[in-house]
Parts: C-alpha cells; structure tokens; sequence
C-alpha cells in the first residue's frame, strides 16, 4: 500500500479491531490506596482518552477509556500522611522489619501483579500506543527487575551479617531506609519506571506514595489490590490527580524525605525548590537527553542505519534514551540518508495490536502540532523532509520525518523532540559533534558508528567525561537493567540499576561498639536471641 493511503487509513471501525484487544468495558476508577485501604472518591475526575482514534459516522474520535479521580490537595496530603504514619520516624513496622520479610511483602506482590499482565498490557497499547510486543516487553522486564532487586538485596545483606573490627572497635554496617518515598514515573514508560522506584525504595524499608504518570494511569488499577494485599497498612499509597495540585504540598510539607521522578529538570527543579529542608531530600531524577550519534566515514552503513533507525524510532522515538540527532561525515552523509529513507519506508506503521508495526499513534495530544512546528522551523532554515510523507499527520499520527541537512539554527537542532522526527546533521570536523555534546545541556548517552580502533579510542577517552554511556556501533539504551543508568549535567541526578536502586533509596547505617566485654556480651546476646532485625547475623538465603 502506498504510505499516504496507509497513514490515511490507519485508524480503524470499532468492528475491525481483533476481538482480543477491544477495550470492551471503560475502566471508571474511583479508588485509591490509603493506609492499606481503597477508598472511593466522589469528586472530580479526568476522562482518559486513548491516542487510537475511531472511524465513525461522525469522523474520527479518540476512544474514551475510562477515568479517573482528581484528587484535592487535602486528600493527597491525607494521602501522604498515610505513608508518614506508616514510616513512624523509623519507628514504623515496615522501616524496622527484618530484611527476609520485606523480601516476602515484594514477592508476594510480584505473583499478584503476574496475574495482572494481559490487562496490564492491553492497557499499555491503548493509554500510551505502545505495540504489543514493546508492552509486553515493559511488562517481563519490570517483572524481572523486581527478581534481579530482590537477588541483590539478598546479595547486599549477605555483606552486611558479619562484623568487622578495627582499631578496637566492633562494627556492624548495613544499609537503612530514608523515610518517605514518591516516586513518580514518565508516560513512555508508566509501568516500568515507576515500579523500578518504588520496588528498591520498598524493599529497602521506605514507606512510599506512587503518583502515575499524565497518560498510563489507569493501567495502576490492576495493581491496587496487589499492592494492598502484598503490603502492610500505609507502606504503598497512590495519588491519582493533576501533578501541580498533588505533589506540591507533599513538597512543601517537608515530609518527603526521597523523591524519584522520571521527567523534566523543569518539573524537578520546581518540585526540589519547594522543599523547605531540601538538604533532606534525595533525589533520584531521570530527566531529560538529546543522545546523538557520530557516524565516522569509515562505518559500516547498513549497521548504522539498522541501529539508528531503531534507535530513534522506537515507541515512536519516546525514549530519554533515543537517539535524538545524528551527525554522519558528509562524505557518507548522502548515501546514510537514502538508506535511512529506505528503511523508513519498510517500517510498520498501524495501530499497537497490528503485527510487525513500529510507528503508532503519540498519547500526548499536542506532540503531533509540535513536531510539525519543529519540521516547519527546520525547513525555513534549509532542511528537506527526505522520505515519503514525512511529517505527515493523521489526528494522533505523525508519520516519521527525516530532516536534512540540519544546522544550529533550527529548533531541532537543541529541542528534544521525544517523537518521531530524525534530524541529521552532516558534519566535517568531529570537532563539531564534539562541540555539540560539549556545549549541550544533558550528557546521557552518544552512539558511535565506526570502524578504526584509534579513532574510536580517541573518542571514548574525551567522551566518558562528558556522557554516561558510549555505545559503538551500536543504538543507546538503558538495558540490560544491571548496567548503570544515570547522565551528567541536566540528563539525571543518581545512579540507577538493579543493585544501584538500592543504594539510591538508602543511607548506611553503623553500630558501632567499643570491643570490650560488656559490649561483647550486649552484641552477642542481642544476635543470639535474634532480638534485633538490624544488629543480627542471619544471612537469608
Ligand atoms: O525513557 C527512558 C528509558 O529509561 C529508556 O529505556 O533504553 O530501555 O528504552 P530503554
């Protein structure tokens, strides 16, 4: 089929969606998780609409999926308190658990949630246009992070049930909670980023608040009763509302004592300025990236064209992680993009159920008039849209735009589009990628594509010092999940990873005694007769 009578009939009859993925029933949720509990709310709520749109005799329209409560600001901040109470200065039954129980509260929830995966998946597909096969992929891989935490925080007590003495003095050191957690995910990755915050915050001994992201909110509802039933009273509370009436006064309380937000530095820096002890909080923050990448003449193309176009366009290039411009040396920069421009042509592009298709429509209502400004902008200073129908929109469609050439004054050039609009910039010095990544505002990732160790190795030595992660020849990413994921400048603020995690949701803690025998009595009795959960020597197998 043609590309513009593909993207023109991309949107479907109710009828002519597979029965298996036809969102039948709206979810119409009212409950909330407080102290243990789900309570309804009667007041405001917010209908979700998803970015599938449907053929009808009035047009297309959005398919309305269902809703969700608006809470006030005295209900979140009763909301808040819960998890405070629960935390009880430390003093609460979740910070001063024993490590293998907490263990078990994360386990049992993690074969509730199990059963909720194809609800959670169909979800997946119709809040945010996620495909099939990605959203089932967010969904294993968030399942497998909470095994690969729960292993390493096995690993990490090991470490800690024994003593160490030095210059006289007996220590035992391990790792305590911080107190209060919010956590609060992005919407290209609802599922996966909120719970590989909140499950190390939790298993760690924090008390936490979940706040969902803008769009991927209704597919927490599965997962309340997991969280209730897994949890004692108070460990997991959810906020459900508009962020800038919901998480402000949590700020302003005080009372967070960690925040874990995947999002805009804007977002971050506002939320951390309310905080009147911000020396209390800590943040863990994923923000922003403009990864680029760097195709040196001696590349292998076809390689860099395969990992580039992934790179960009995967969920619709709705990644922190996606490449976000790519710089190829003008001798090759001609061939890379008739090649990338051949590539987008193969690419699927449909509804997220359809087999084989890549390009979706975009959840977030005014991407596609944002990403038409940016590729209207990149025209009027000299760039082409180089494949067919680039840039071409369909409601909550917008067909991929490759732009080229691209240069300094274009928007593109310093905004991160988080879409699917692929600028290239051909270059002839490296000093000009260099000088980008260098003057650049984030500092997640870059990709290089090449073949000569020398010049590679010169790369990666100036590089490690700018970036987080240098891919070669190869797309950037956060995966595998055991690896570091953090950023330099305004990209991140923490390190995050399976064993990582746990370390950004906790402080070490020391007891510490004077080895004379009193103290040894203290420290043995006290081990002995398990009467701590902190000073002990078990090791959990
Ligand atoms: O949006 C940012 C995600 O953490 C990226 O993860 O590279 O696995 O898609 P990914």
């Amino acid at each position: 089929m043609m590309i513009q009578s593909r993207i023109e009939s991309i949107f479907c009859e109710w009828d002519d969606i597979p029965e298996q993925f036809r969102m039948t029933t709206s979810v119409e949720q009212r409950e909330y998780l407080i102290n243990g509990e789900l309570r309804s709310l009667e007041g405001a709520t917010q209908e979700v609409f998803s970015p599938v749109c449907i053929k009808s005799a009035d047009g297309l329209k959005r398919h309305r999926l269902g809703s969700f409560p608006l809470m006030t600001e005295a209900e979140s901040l009763a909301v808040h308190d819960a998890a405070v109470a629960a935390y009880d200065n430390g003093r609460g039954a979740w910070p001063t658990m024993a490590v293998s129980e907490r263990i078990r509260c994360v386990q049992a929830f993690a074969s509730q949630m199990k059963a909720c995966r194809e609800e959670v998946v169909c979800l997946l597909m119709w809040e945010i246009g996620k495909t099939l096969k990605d959203a089932q992929k967010e969904f294993d891989r968030t399942t497998a992070y909470i095994e690969d935490t729960v292993d390493a925080l096995k690993d990490l007590d090991r470490i800690s049930s024994r003593f160490t003495i030095v210059e006289g003095i007996i220590g035992q050191i391990r790792r305590a909670p911080l107190g209060v957690t919010l956590c609060m995910g992005p919407y290209n990755y609802p599922l996966n980023e909120c719970l590989t915050t909140l499950i190390p915050a939790l298993i760690t001994g924090n008390t936490t608040v979940l706040k969902p992201p803008r769009h991927g909110v209704l597919l927490f509802s599965p997962l309340l009763e997991a969280f209730r039933d897994a949890f004692p009273p108070g460990v997991v509370n959810t906020l459900f509302g508009m962020g800038h009436t919901v998480v402000p006064p949590l700020m302003r309380s005080g009372k967070i004592d960690a925040l874990a937000f995947i999002g805009s530095s804007k977002a971050a820096n506002s939320l951390q300025k309310e905080h009147p002890k911000p020396h209390r909080l800590r943040l863990v923050l994923g923000l922003e990236a403009k990864n680029p990448a760097i195709v040196l003449p001696d590349a292998d193309l076809d390689l860099a064209v395969a990992e580039c176009v992934v790179g960009s366009l995967s969920f619709n290039g709705q990644r922190c992680t996606a490449l976000k411009i790519l710089f190829v040396h003008e001798c090759i920069a001609e061939e890379f993009v008739a090649l990338f421009s051949t590539a987008l042509a193969t690419l699927g592009a449909g509804l997220p159920w359809e087999p084989g298709v890549m390009i979706t429509p975009l959840p977030d209502q005014e991407k596609p008039n944002y990403l038409t400004e940016l590729v209207e902008n990149a025209k009027k200073f000299g760039a082409k849209v180089m494949n067919d129908e680039g840039g071409r929109v369909n409601n909550s469609f917008f067909y991929p735009a490759l732009l080229y050439p691209v240069n300094d004054k274009m928007r593109v050039y310093q905004e991160e589009q988080f879409g699917p609009v692929i600028p290239i910039v051909p270059f002839n010095e490296i000093e000009t990628p260099i000088r980008y990544i260098e003057e650049s505002a984030y500092g997640q990732q870059v990709s290089i594509f090449g073949r000569d160790p020398q010049d590679i190795a010169k790369l990666i030595d100036h590089l490690v010092n700018q970036v987080s992660r240098i891919n070669l020849n190869s797309q950037c990413q956060r995966g595998p999940d055991v690896f570091p994921f953090t950023g330099r400048k305004d990209s991140a603020v923490g390190t995050l990873s399976v064993s990582d995690a746990l370390r950004a949701f906790s402080i070490r803690a020391i007891v510490a005694a004077k080895e004379f025998d009193l103290n040894k009595q203290i420290i043995s009795d006290i081990t002995r007769e398990h009467r701590s959960n902190f000073l002990s020597t078990d090791f959990i197998l």
